[in-house]
């Protein structure tokens, strides 16, 4: 096993993870950041990896975070702001961005809860999360698990109700934006 965040391993894999996968599908997070009921200027691409999913994103500002010296390393090299830190501990004032966006990487977190919370405190009223995970019930999502748990990850999927159940404990409105083996949750902040 990796332990927490299979941190070690991403570090590790940095360059050929940021060099073997393909470009993230940005239709599917286009219509989670419409979920927002504010302009999206300042996006956080949090657990960002390298930056693959906000990259082609028409969003002024993106600042990828990750808690991988090696992945930000790599987001760097792509000419991407980065800061270096942890999904449960965001290295932001509360209600400083627009959006938190998380992709594929939910299931890697060693606490998700405290990741959802600290996104729900990052985003101004009106403003998103948007997870991209996999859904463990599908039959690609089956094969999926038992891949990553074969290789040694730590990771722990759940399905998107299950997600959109969690971001309503955070006090975020969830909406189910897409389903099937590649599925998108937005969590938008209420607006006091
Ligand atoms: C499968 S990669 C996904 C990267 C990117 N979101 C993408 O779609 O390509 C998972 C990422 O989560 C990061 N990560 C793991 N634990 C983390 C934590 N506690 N805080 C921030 N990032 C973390 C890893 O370093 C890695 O970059």
């Amino acid at each position: 096993m990796y332990g927490p965040g299979d941190l070690r391993a991403f570090d590790r894999l940095a360059r050929l993870y940021d060099v073997a996968m393909p470009p993230a599908r940005r239709a599917p997070v286009e219509a989670g950041l419409r979920v927002a009921d504010r302009p999206v200027d300042l996006l956080l691409d949090v657990a960002g990896g390298p930056g693959r999913a906000s990259a082609g994103l028409a969003v002024p500002q993106r600042v990828v975070v990750d808690a991988a010296p090696g992945m930000a390393k790599r987001a760097r090299a792509r000419g991407r702001d980065v800061v270096l830190g942890d999904a449960g501990r965001l290295p932001v004032a509360d209600g400083a961005v627009d959006a938190v966006l998380v992709t594929d990487a939910l299931h890697h977190l060693p606490d998700r809860t405290a990741a959802v919370t600290a996104a729900r405190d990052a985003i101004r009223p009106g403003g998103v999360l948007v997870v991209r995970e996999f859904d463990p019930s599908t039959l690609r999502g089956r094969a999926l698990v038992a891949a990553e748990h074969a290789i040694g990850f730590d990771s722990r999927f759940e399905g998107p109700d299950a997600l959109a159940d969690r971001m309503a404990r955070a006090g975020l409105e969830p909406t189910v934006v897409g389903r099937g083996f590649g599925y998108t949750v937005a969590g938008k902040r209420e607006v006091q």
